[in-house]
């Protein structure tokens, strides 16, 4: 495991990394640039090749090639490391042994259909003819790859000629059949959408039928490169603008999306024709905070908005529901009205708990006992108890038994309060963990030997003093010491130095060490830099003070006598540190 890690450190360059997304500049030996994670006025951020680290030194990011994919793009360690093997062209030991190859053979029969689809549209015209009638113009059918499929056995024959497994094939749903009969193509006489997951690798297909008829789409099932539940259609294209945003617009499909991003709104996703899925709601809240569902207008629209709105809540996310004009989906918005109209429509939208009212308000008068007890039971999707009572107070003027408002409310509270139990206070949102402060009180002495582990020369003698037993008097190069020589043992580490690093088991001593190699790239002139003779100056230096550490602590045994292992180490630490200070 490790290997494979070490291999992908040593082949990707940190810094050639960050460069695709942050402009960096060389400082000396250190590279710097506006952090990507906060709102930089000035360079603050450091990359360093050697260490394969960044850290920004005023917001406190901080982390490897690893932790750098994760947070762009928003992905878990594995994902990340599966991006970061592929563009090192490592192999990760995985599951069957054949299973990257399927994978590959899988990926091979994709592209050769989304060739064979895109050629065969260019020449149906038919197809083509749709396509204008829809909106669909060559800018758009190529931006989003659309296709053609004849069917029958058009790209089943394909596939054959170029050599493609039909088993395979079938297991990602182009094609159907055999069992003596032969294969033939899954999609027939259709308008082709590729779809892609997050990453841009294509994984599914979606068909519309041209014209009226059943079904009017088609989408791939479940297959080994596509899960329903875990892809929405057009992330790929919209997460940056999503991260931008930090909205993401949710609508029903294909074509919603494409309009959408035709009108300028790029930020637009689909969970196609599916109710929205936690895993959905889930990818989504790797790249924002807020979600706006835009459905269809119809009853079933109206409906799955609810509980797209559901969904997305529970997973924390602040949600709104758009409102559009009876009949009308984005797409015909974009085409019966124009941009604007979608642009604007993205732009509003009612929270769950006023978009159940307004859905009440349709169905029932105000006079019905139904309505009030429905409205109360919607404040249950309420984000917090701040959103209750105000919603409370709003429905009070409008309270239709009662006519002095104070009293309204007060009726309302005690029906809130019958109909949903102690006032509730919704899930709170999930929030990622601060940044830790820590205090480092390293000696001069101690961080000249610590240091000295980044010359290669000079690591043979420094290793000797991690060797040595309570040579260091400080908490922080204590516990580095302790890191070093349970990750190491007497020997000292060997190779690049962001692979021994990475070895290193406690974060804060790995963190420590990388920042102090920070320091030292970013210090031109050569006095920071330690040689032999003041790297073993410092070693005899921390030797006597242990010695006389030792007698300190026989003169003042008693006054530890009561602490526990951990006071102990504080308050002797201190009182070695004030020592050492004196001198
Ligand atoms: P719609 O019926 O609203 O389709 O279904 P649409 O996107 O507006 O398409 P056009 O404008 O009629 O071409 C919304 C989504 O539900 C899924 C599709 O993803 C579609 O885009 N759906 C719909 C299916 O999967 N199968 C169907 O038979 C119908
Ligand atoms: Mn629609």
């Amino acid at each position: 495991m490790s290997d494979e890690r070490d291999l992908i450190r040593s082949r990707i360059n940190i810094v050639d990394l960050v460069q695709e997304r942050t402009n960096l500049k060389r400082k000396g030996k250190a590279w710097w640039g506006l952090c990507p994670f906060h709102d930089d006025k000035s360079p603050s951020f450091q990359v360093s090749d050697l260490t394969g680290q960044y850290r920004c030194w005023s917001c406190g990011a901080k982390g490897d090639i690893f932790t750098w994919v994760m947070e762009v793009e928003k992905v878990d360690f594995r994902d990340a490391l599966e991006q970061l093997a592929e563009k090192a062209g490592v192999e990760l030991k995985k599951g069957a042994p054949n299973e990257g190859s399927k994978r590959k053979s899988y990926q091979a029969a994709n592209e050769f259909t989304l060739q064979f689809y895109s050629a065969q549209l260019k020449s149906s015209k038919q197809t083509l003819d749709y396509c204008d009638r829809r909106g669909l113009s060559e800018t758009v059918r190529e931006e989003w790859q659309l296709g053609y499929a004849p069917g029958e056995h058009g790209l089943t024959n394909h596939l054959k000629k170029q050599g493609i497994s039909l088993a395979d094939a079938k297991e990602i749903f182009l094609v159907d059949g055999d069992q003596g009969g032969g294969y033939y193509d899954k999609f027939r006489d259709r308008l082709m959408f590729p779809i892609h997951d997050e990453r841009g690798h294509l994984v599914a297909w979606g068909g519309r039928i041209l014209g009226q008829g059943n079904p009017k789409y088609i989408n791939s099932g479940d297959t080994p490169l596509y899960s329903k539940r875990k892809v929405l259609y057009g992330m790929n294209r919209a997460k940056e603008h999503i991260a931008a945003a930090d909205r993401a617009i949710l609508v029903e499909g294909y074509m919603d999306v494409i309009a959408c991003h035709r009108a300028g709104v790029r930020n637009t996703v689909a969970s196609l024709g599916t109710a929205m899925s936690e895993e959905q709601a889930k990818l989504l809240h790797r790249w924002c905070q807020k979600v706006t569902v835009l459905y269809d207008s119809d009853a079933a629209g109206q409906k799955a908005a609810a509980r797209a709105a559901e969904v997305l809540s529970a997973e924390g996310l602040q949600v709104k529901v758009a409102l559009l004009p009876v009949g009308q989906d984005p797409d015909s918005l974009l085409k019966e009205v124009g941009p604007e109209a979608v642009v604007r429509v993205t732009e509003g939208g009612l929270s769950p708990v006023e978009y159940a009212i307004s859905q009440l308000e349709m169905k029932y008068d105000l006079t019905a006992q139904e309505f009030w007890d429905q409205a109360i039971d919607s404040l249950k999707l309420a984000r917090d108890s701040l959103e209750v009572s105000k919603q409370l107070e709003a429905l009070a003027l409008r309270y239709p038994f009662i006519n002095n408002p104070q009293e309204a409310l007060r009726a309302l509270k005690q029906l809130a309060r019958a109909r949903l139990g102690p006032t509730k206070s919704a899930a709170a949102p999930k929030r990622s963990s601060g940044i830790e402060k820590v205090v480092r009180d390293v000696t001069g002495p101690e961080k000249l030997i610590l240091s000295a582990l980044f010359f290669e020369e000079l690591r043979p003698i420094a290793w000797e003093a991690i060797g040595e037993p309570e040579l260091f008097p400080s908490w922080i190069a204590k516990q580095v010491q302790l890191a070093l020589y349970t990750a190491f043992g007497d020997d000292s580490p060997q190779g690049e130095t962001r692979n021994w690093l990475a070895e290193i088991p406690e974060d804060e001593a790995k963190s420590y060490l990388s920042e102090l190699a920070m320091h030292l790239e970013t210090k031109k002139d050569q006095l920071h830099i330690p040689d032999e003779a003041s790297l073993r100056h410092a070693i005899e230096r921390l030797g006597l003070k242990r010695e006389r550490a030792g007698l300190i602590r026989k003169r003042l045994g008693g006054e530890f006598a009561g602490d526990n292992a951990m006071q102990f180490t504080k308050r002797w630490t201190q009182s070695i540190a004030s020592e050492i200070d004196q001198n």
